[in-house]
């Protein structure tokens, strides 16, 4: 039997560990510095008040109201790591009442550990399209193969790394270091991925930015990543909000702490901004083996635990399920809450219709061929049977993602407008990241190496190729006189010798991936090759430079590059980032190459001319190893393009930066008011209505009978508990005190009563107050292709100044909005439409825990001014119009 994934073997491994070590020399907790806290928030707030949840949430209540105790607690958490047919997360059923077992996969890019499926382009690559119409369509393609496939949640989007570090090794899961273009690239993927019938899963809450001591273990706390309260709201809560606004179905949380409280277990972050502020009516569930308490994750607003293990996995034990059901007996965790995680889970599976016709899960994530391991954790002890069926689910999905591919690729220079090549061109090709991996493209689990072109970053955001369109298969399709050298080291002889017509095409790349896996020397972040080409790669261009006359460079990387050792080199003419394309490699990148069509992609991240342009709590990795790592987010909401800006710090190239084979000019620009901005808060929230009533009541003991003659599966999870532990824990709960607070040390602030809401102001619906939601500010833009040669597709970013006079310090510009035409013929012209929300014109205050539009109408003595600067780059703004006069003007000065 043929094994799918080293993560199996890795966890296996970690099971060794003897788990009684954590009686060892556990690592205390550093003090997390002055000012950053996480403020404790209880009761877990309850779901099903919002109006678009309504009519699953009472389906759902009317489901729970008929399980028992144990199968309540049963699908709040997994059956175990590599447990049960067979995705990375398979969270328990009670089939009793028809409620099935859930099967929640990976990846971001693509349904994971599997066959028959696509793999499509990164997140980043995704990203760097700037274009909504393509970010929707490689969701709803996406979504389509995971439902085909029986997988009901989609353990996608990431925005968190929201992309902060440029060191940071998961950031190409997400779609930039932006949070305007994070939160419309997620909002749009959970849209077109539910609207397949499939729970999105928007992750990672919050923090995680970098990949070294991310994870708790025994030893050691994982880091915690101090945010004060303006930068959460404005940068990392921000795609979170607009994610939760779109109707998201579950939230996974982060593996590090915030402010000094583990993700898994923050009532700050989990029940006050996301339940309370963020009106998030799904379930959150823990990252693999982060679950770390029972109770104190539980009321704390934790709703599922995946994969439902303990730390140290595979010895049956876990913090919750049976565990569970001995809090809940004996008062610990009160019911209403078990009540809350429960429906909440039933509900989201309803809201996606997952109860009609749902295909059973066809494949399985740890096992190759047709039979297998059904519980590949329980080895030897686990019966075999089918597991695989093969359900080709690719479609014609492939010409989304070769156009996702295509339209992400991001000239960054074109001297004497090198690019197109013609296909008469002798080409010498170099670097081996031009042909595909020669042992196989999916020949490393989890992709952990780096042996041919990169198409995706290494970890659990992965999916299997069914396929590589390799870009040097592409190229030769095309041209005749091509000779690859697929040696990361220059030739010493070339052959044949090099001509003055000769283009010199030279593949470089740069890998990361999650911390699961060491690449190279490679942690996850990108700790040893840094900023810098893989293999030498710079080296390469270099000797191709000196060479041949003119070299084109191609890359392929998870972020950004430093270019410095050969930008400017004469020779080098041409460059562009084909970020990670996925399976659709090839085609996508000669179709730009040889002039099909002309490049459109943006960068989606600053490159900058060296890495502590940045200051040290972005440029650097916290690498304490005393104690727990402390990541303060001294920087504030100054992060990329808003931190070089503030600084005056020019980078090579911009955010948002990204040259075409013709040119555009905005023809014709108009702005109007779609709805006053009358005040600078936005009209107060109601109180939430219509909260359902939860049961409070204690079961009886007998709902957590194990029955009687159950064979359990060896390792395999369960709710149930012995008769008499049930006993006697029922008799613990029914003792007369039933908050149990005699037995369990409660938080501070702990109460059990629901609250209206109105305590928290920003709140009041799915993503927050509806109002910040509202356009204010339309801005229509005629682009008009004013070359004569080539077609060509426009990006049109949309950046708002706020008014001079805020009374906050705000960045100088900060991207609200993005769109892109259609393929512009030369001398046509497209009329696109930006939109600038409430939230887009506000400042999160503080004080007033609310978002403020200083420039709002009313009599705050302020000006009413915002400018909304339209471009084609953070450094290329063409155009400005005012939010007072609706006035917009041409060519004036930009303000970066
Ligand atoms: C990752 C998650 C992923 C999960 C399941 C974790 O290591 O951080 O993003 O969804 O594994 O594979």
């Amino acid at each position: 039997m043929a094994v799918r994934s080293n993560l199996m073997w890795l966890t296996l491994a970690l099971s060794l560990f003897d788990p009684t070590c954590s009686a060892g020399p556990v690592r205390q907790r550093a003090a997390v510095p002055d000012g950053f806290v996480a403020a404790p928030y209880y009761p877990s707030p309850y779901g099903g008040w919002e109006d678009s949840w309504k009519e699953s949430f009472a389906k759902a209540q009317a489901l729970v109201d008929k399980m028992t105790l144990a199968e309540k607690t049963n699908i709040t958490g997994g059956s175990g790591i590599f447990m049960g047919k067979a995705c990375v997360g398979n969270s328990g059923s009670a089939y009793r009442v028809g409620f099935p077992q859930l099967c929640l996969q990976d990846g971001a890019l693509g349904v994971g550990n599997t066959d028959h499926n696509t793999a499509f382009p990164a997140g980043i690559t995704t990203g760097a399209t700037f274009d909504k119409d393509l970010i929707y369509a490689r969701a709803v393609a996406m979504g389509k193969e995971f439902r085909g496939k029986g997988a009901h949640v989609f353990l996608g989007p990431s925005v968190g790394p929201l992309g902060r570090k440029p060191l940071g090794g998961r950031n190409w899961e997400g779609f930039g270091s932006d949070p305007v273009l994070q939160g419309i690239a997620a909002a749009l993927t959970i849209k077109g991925v539910q609207e397949q019938g499939v729970i999105a899963t928007i992750k990672h809450l919050i923090g995680n930015e970098q990949e070294m001591y991310r994870m708790y273990n025994p030893f050691q706390p994982g880091y915690s990543a101090n945010i004060d309260d303006r930068t959460l709201h404005e940068l990392y809560l921000w795609p979170f909000a607009d994610g939760v606004h779109a109707g998201v179905g579950s939230v996974m949380t982060a593996y590090n702490a915030v402010n000094g409280s583990a993700a898994s277990q923050n009532a700050y972050l989990i029940n006050n901004l996301l339940k309370e502020e963020l009106g998030f009516q799904g379930f959150v569930m823990s990252d693999w083996l982060s679950h770390l308490s029972g109770v104190a994750s539980a009321l704390a607003g934790l709703d599922m635990s995946m994969p439902g293990d303990t730390q140290i996995p595979l010895f049956g034990g876990s913090p919750w399920k049976f565990h569970l059901t001995e809090a809940v007996l004996n008062g610990s965790v009160p019911v209403d809450r078990l009540n809350d995680m429960a429906t909440r889970i039933v509900a989201a599976w309803y809201q996606f219709g997952q109860d009609r016709d749902f295909p059973a899960v066809n494949f399985h994530s740890y096992v190759e061929g047709e039979k297998g391991l059904l519980y590949p954790g329980a080895v030897p002890a686990s019966p075999i049977g089918k597991v695989n069926w093969f359900v080709d689910v690719q479609a014609d999905h492939a010409q989304v993602a070769r156009q996702v591919a295509q339209d992400a690729i991001t000239l960054l220079k074109n001297d004497d407008d090198f690019l197109p090549l013609s296909t008469k061109s002798p080409l010498r090709v170099f670097g081996s990241d031009a042909r595909v991996d020669p042992k196989g493209a999916n020949s490393c689990g989890s992709r952990a190496c780096n042996r041919g072109t990169l198409g995706m970053g290494w970890g659990s955001g992965v999916a299997n190729y069914p396929y590589f369109d390799d870009p040097i298969t592409a190229i030769k399709k095309r041209v005749e006189d091509v000779k690859l050298y697929d040696s990361d080291n220059f030739p010493l002889i070339l052959n044949p010798k090099p001509t003055d017509d000769d283009v010199a095409i030279v593949f470089i790349n740069s890998d990361a991936g999650e911390n699961s896996f060491t690449v190279e020397g490679n942690h996850g972040d990108r700790d040893k090759d840094r900023l810098s080409a893989w293999h030498n790669g710079d080296k390469l261009v270099q000797k191709a430079a000196e060479k041949y006359k003119n070299v084109v460079v191609v890359v392929h990387t998870v972020g950004p590059l430093i270019v410095e050792p050969w930008i400017d080199l004469p020779a080098v003419k041409a460059v562009l980032f084909a970020h990670l394309p996925g399976q659709e490699a090839g085609e996508s990148l000669a179709n730009i190459l040889f002039g099909d069509a002309s490049p459109s992609g943006h960068l989606p991240y600053s490159i900058t001319k060296k890495e502590d342009d940045f200051p040290d709590s972005i440029s650097k990795l916290v690498k304490e190893i005393i104690g727990q790592p402390q990541d303060t987010y001294s920087e504030g909401i100054y992060i990329d393009y808003r931190w070089l800006n503030k600084q005056g710090i020019k980078p090579r190239y911009a955010f948002g930066h990204g040259l075409s084979y013709t040119t555009f000019n905005h023809t014709d620009a108009h702005i109007k008011i779609v709805n006053a901005l009358s005040s600078p808060l936005p009209p107060a929230r109601q109180p939430k209505p219509d909260v359902p009533v939860l049961s409070t009541e204690i079961p009886p003991a007998s709902e957590a009978y194990e029955p009687a003659g159950f064979k359990k599966v060896w390792r395999y999870i369960y709710s149930w508990l012995s008769k008499s532990d049930a006993d006697k824990a029922y008799a613990v709960g029914i003792s007369g005190d039933k908050t149990g607070s005699k037995t369990y040390p409660y938080p501070a602030g702990y109460s059990t009563v629901q609250k209206s809401g109105v305590n928290v102001p920003a709140g009041g619906g799915q993503g927050g107050n509806q109002a910040l939601f509202d356009t204010i500010l339309q801005v229509d833009v005629t682009v008009q292709n004013t070359g004569s040669v080539h077609k060509g597709k426009a990006s049109v970013q949309a950046y708002v100044q706020f008014p001079e006079d805020s009374g906050y310090d705000t960045p100088i510009i900060q991207l609200r909005d993005f769109a892109k035409t259609t393929e512009l013929a030369p001398g046509n012209s497209e009329t696109v439409t930006l939109k600038l929300r409430r939230k887009d014109l506000s400042v999160w205050d503080t004080k007033l825990q609310n978002w403020v539009a200083p420039g709002a109408e009313g009599d705050n003595g302020r000006s009413k001014r915002y400018v909304v600067w339209l471009g084609e780059a953070s450094d290329k703004l063409f155009t400005r119009c005012f939010s007072d006069t609706l006035v917009c003007e041409r060519g004036v000065e930009p303000p970066v």
